[in-house]
């Protein structure tokens, strides 16, 4: 069995959405949560400039943790540089994406930044793709009281105009509820579950999960006090978030 830390990364809070189901799903693990946000938004930054950032990021958590794997808690890195990153660190890199709707008589909006619409786009899928450039910003700067960021000026549209939405960005999940009740669709979907899941089921087959009853979670960097506060006062035990959609 393989020890060691699961990090999970982000420019900002987002990727606490995605640590709060693998400490759900796999709770006998060792996570690390670091964040980046001198350098945030990462969604209008250019591949290479998203790839140096990261790597240095990783290489840092490295020299500090004994690694067994990095969780890409952010569509922009994900869609982008998932791949190079786990080519060049030899570690495991799994990444959050927007998940593919294949249905052709529902109508579907992608929610996202700039460079991971740019990504989606190339597979040519039959979703409407409205980019947020400063959504992620906001609900940053408002945390941990989510309530105070408008989402309606950000999406014109009308209720029911779309069967499903989906939320392409890690840190739009803590609007997830007011972005459910401006545009009523169908269902909400996002890219954390099926990480998770994706993520369960690697460790399982290779019979490498931790049964060893730790379960630490570690903040590291200069983002720590924010990334505990919300993790403590918003993810870890105010289900927010949670509407079942
Ligand atoms: N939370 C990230 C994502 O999923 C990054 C947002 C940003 O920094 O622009 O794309």
């Amino acid at each position: 069995m393989k020890k060691g830390f699961i990090a999970v990364i982000d420019s900002g809070i987002g990727g606490l959405s995605v640590l709060k189901r693998l400490v759900g799903e796999l709770p006998n693990e060792d996570y690390v949560y670091f964040s980046d946000s001198k350098n945030m938004p990462y969604g209008n930054r250019t591949e290479r400039d998203l790839y140096k950032l990261t790597l240095d990021n990783i290489l840092r958590l490295k020299s500090n943790f004994n690694l067994k794997a990095v969780v890409l808690g952010c569509n922009t890195l994900s869609m982008t540089i998932r791949g190079r990153l786990e080519q060049e660190l030899k570690i495991k890199v799994f990444g959050v994406f927007p998940p593919l709707i294949l249905s052709k008589d529902k109508k579907t909006l992608l929610l996202s930044t700039e460079r991971t619409a740019n990504e989606y786009k190339k597979y040519n899928l039959n979703a409407q793709v409205k980019i947020l450039p400063t959504l992620a910003k906001r609900i940053e700067d408002s945390a941990p009281d989510f309530s105070r960021v408008n989402v309606k000026s950000l999406l014109p549209y009308k209720k029911g105009e779309f069967d499903n939405v989906i939320l392409g960005c890690t840190h739009y999940d803590f609007v997830k509820n007011e972005i459910f009740d401006h545009l009523k669709p169908r269902r909400i979907f996002c890219g954390q579950d099926f990480t998770v899941n994706f993520i369960k089921n690697y460790y399982q087959n290779r019979k490498s999960l931790d049964k060893t009853y730790r379960n630490q979670v570690l903040f590291f960097g200069d983002d720590l006090k924010i990334n505990e506060k919300v993790w403590s006062l918003v993810v870890k035990n105010v289900k927010l978030y949670d509407k079942k959609v």
